[in-house]
């Protein structure tokens, strides 16, 4: 366990977490590097036997030195955007090893990507198709391209992330699919490399992974019945992870699955997986300001907000939260809110914990994913730090910010200051 108690205090593998607070102070993450290349392997050590690649999506995670991690681990990366191109690249990517998903790429993203030479691009829709074979062919190459399909099923979760039905913005209905095909397969500066699907994160059941995946041999089929052999399939992220008492398959199982019907076929299997590389691998760690009693209800006033960690307001997500000094005597229920002035500003809510004073400090667990990703400056909050355990030593692998970066680019022009 890469979070665990030792002598009655929570440590991040060797170090003590009250350590890292004291020295950086609170709100900030906390990433251990052994949990990292633990969930990178589970995948590449599935995936490797089959001649498959791990394209890490980036964005559950993006920090330089994660990436770096998980790159070294032998994975390559899953973008959607330039930013993350960019990112992915300072951290030493393998371009070889980067699909490129997303319904709005602009031709600057497009043109950058055919320049670093990344392995393809999951196209979205025909127009986007007609715009990357323009960009290609100014840049005079040949783009490499797989065409994203929506199969049409119901991944049971929440649904703001469930991504793969027909009525979602992403992707092109399997039936349709065909004619885009064709029309790529004719297309000069279009290369008709694999197939592409995402339907949905957090999915702790195989049997959605399994119905898409049959849909998608199947299309696989009738295009090589059109003359059309693809080399790739790939089947998304989405594999959950455990938040409170889910019990999700492992990478081995979903590839044993289907990894037979791919070999048949000659595709080789991508998979995107953030969340359950990164997920467990992180936590928050944020201190009680106050401890405020009201006639109904008793609040945990804590330095991290909704800016900091923005799934339990956004999606009502659960995170377990823990005490960093071990607690068994005392139970309260209480809710952990942040400094916001809004109402949604809370981390948890009518929680079982122990009783705390102002000045503890609390973990919010698996929060690796989704997490500093999804920050922001909301109330001129600066983002906080986030740090990185190797064992017994920790490493700032990302500073906290300051008030002048929070203004930074800001301009009052001249005709305000009359
Ligand atoms: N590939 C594509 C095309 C995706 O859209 C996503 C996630 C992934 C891979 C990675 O999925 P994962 O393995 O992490 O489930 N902010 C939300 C999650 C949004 C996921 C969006 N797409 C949350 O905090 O739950």
């Amino acid at each position: 366990m890469a979070f665990s108690y030792k002598n009655g205090e929570l440590h991040c593998e060797d170090v003590p977490v009250k350590e890292i607070a004291e020295k950086i102070g609170t709100p900030f993450y906390l990433y251990s590097y052994s949990e990292l290349k633990k969930g990178v392997s589970a995948y590449t050590k599935a995936l490797n036997a089959t001649g498959g690649i791990v394209c890490y999506a980036v964005k559950a995670n993006s920090n330089l030195a994660v990436l770096r991690a998980i790159f070294k681990e032998g994975a390559g990366a899953d973008i959607v955007s330039g930013g993350e191109l960019f990112r992915a690249l300072r951290a030493g990517v393998d371009p070889k090893k980067v699909v490129f998903a997303g319904v709005g790429k602009t031709e600057k993203e497009m043109a950058y990507a055919l320049r670093a030479g990344i392995l393809m691009f999951n196209v979205e829709s025909e127009e986007e198709l007609e715009v990357l074979n323009e960009v290609a062919k100014s840049e005079g190459k040949k783009a490499p391209i797989a065409i994203r399909v929506n199969p049409d099923v119901d991944p049971q979760t929440h649904p703001y992330i469930s991504t793969g039905l027909k009525e979602s913005k992403f992707g092109i209905d399997i039936e349709e699919s065909i004619k885009v095909y064709e029309k790529a397969n004719n297309m000069e500066n279009i290369e008709v490399l694999g197939v592409h699907c995402h339907i949905g994160s957090q999915i702790t059941s195989i049997s959605p992974f399994v119905d898409a995946a049959q849909r998608v041999f199947a299309l696989i089929d009738r295009l090589k019945e059109a003359g059309i052999t693809l080399k790739f399939m790939d089947i998304g992220g989405g594999i959950g992870i455990t938040y409170k008492n889910e019990t999700p398959p492992s990478p081995e199982e979903l590839v044993n699955a289907i990894k037979d019907e791919c070999a048949r076929r000659g595709v080789k299997l991508i998979m995107e997986p953030g969340r359950s590389i990164v997920g467990n691998a992180g936590i928050f760690v944020t201190k009680i300001l106050y401890v405020k009693k009201k006639a109904e209800k008793t609040f945990y006033i804590v330095d991290g907000a909704m800016n900091d960690l923005a799934r339990p307001a956004l999606y009502n997500a659960y995170h377990e939260i823990k005490p960093v000094r071990e607690h068994t005597t005392g139970r309260i229920v209480a809710d952990v809110v942040g400094p916001i002035c809004e109402t949604g500003d809370f981390l948890a809510r009518k929680r079982e914990l122990p009783l705390l004073k102002r000045g503890e400090l609390l973990a919010v667990m698996s929060a690796g994913a989704y997490g500093f990703t999804m920050s922001s400056n909301y109330n001129s909050r600066p983002r906080v730090p986030e740090v990185m355990v190797n064992r017994d030593q920790w490493f700032v692998v990302r500073e906290r910010e300051s008030y002048e970066d929070l203004v930074r680019g800001e301009k009052i022009p001249e005709f305000l200051m009359e």
